[in-house]
């Protein structure tokens, strides 16, 4: 299997940030934006942007730590599995997000970019750096090295980091009325980290990375959005 990205002729664009901070809206008004400039687009997501990575993104996002005290949000199908599940190690949970990036790069990402389609992905490998590396196991040279080998030639052309405070990613969090997902039962400090780390990663990776402060009005930033995607990438955006 090759790692590389072919001809690529579609954009690749991810929005990346902590729990709550509106990327998803975000993704949709691009998406609009995108298709009444007659661009063909291709909205997906991690985890869970195929069939296998659907699988995976339940066992990822349900499993239960046992001094929670929060509702479990396993359906009751998977509750007896789930029951005595010990959260995997940082770098074995790397692995089963890479496992559903692989699969996502090759099935979906790959073929749509070639095919001419710009890609918008919600969340994609600097969430693995951030979330498995920075704010939980720490072994953030093993899981760059991860993402290198998983990812090969196909990095976003530009990716949004949506940088909000800790305190209001939670509050909307919880605030969704959704069912709250494992690491969004994190507390405050987990949330610290994360923003560090997303910043951190903005830095390191300038030049794809702009960091968008998503504090200000949907408006606001879904017109900034615009205007970066015009700037980087020459899209013509009303
Ligand atoms: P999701 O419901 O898609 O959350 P969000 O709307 O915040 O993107 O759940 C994805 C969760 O998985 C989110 O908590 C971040 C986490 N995640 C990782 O820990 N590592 C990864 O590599 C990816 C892609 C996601």
């Amino acid at each position: 299997m090759s790692l590389s990205d072919g001809n690529r002729a579609g954009w690749f664009l991810s929005f990346e940030g902590g729990e709550g901070t509106g990327k998803t809206t975000q993704i949709c008004r691009l998406r609009r934006r995108l298709q009444e400039a007659e661009y063909q687009v291709v909205v997906t997501r991690e985890p869970g942007g195929t069939e296998i990575g659907r699988r995976i993104r339940k066992i990822l996002l349900t499993a239960i730590e046992p001094e929670n005290d929060m509702p479990s949000i396993a359906l009751e199908e998977e509750q007896t599995v789930l029951e005595n599940f010990q959260r995997p190690h940082a770098l074995s949970e790397a692995l089963l997000f890479s496992f559903d990036r692989l699969e996502h790069l090759q099935g979906v990402i790959r073929p749509a970019l070639q095919a001419g389609k710009h890609v918008l992905c919600d969340r994609f490998a600097d969430s693995t750096l951030a979330y498995q590396g920075y704010a939980q196991g720490k072994d953030i040279e093993k899981i760059a090295a991860l993402n290198k080998l998983v990812v090969g030639e196909t990095w976003p052309d530009l990716t949004f980091v949506f940088d909000l405070s800790e305190k209001i990613c939670l509050e909307r969090a919880h605030g969704r009325g959704e069912a709250v997902s494992y690491f969004e039962k994190k507390k405050l400090g987990f949330h610290q980290e994360l923003r560090r780390a997303f910043l951190q990663i903005a830095r390191d990776e300038s030049h794809r990375c702009v960091v968008i402060d998503a504090e200000r009005s949907i408006d606001q930033i879904s017109r900034d959005i615009a205007k970066i995607c015009h700037d980087r990438l020459g899209m013509a955006l009303s």
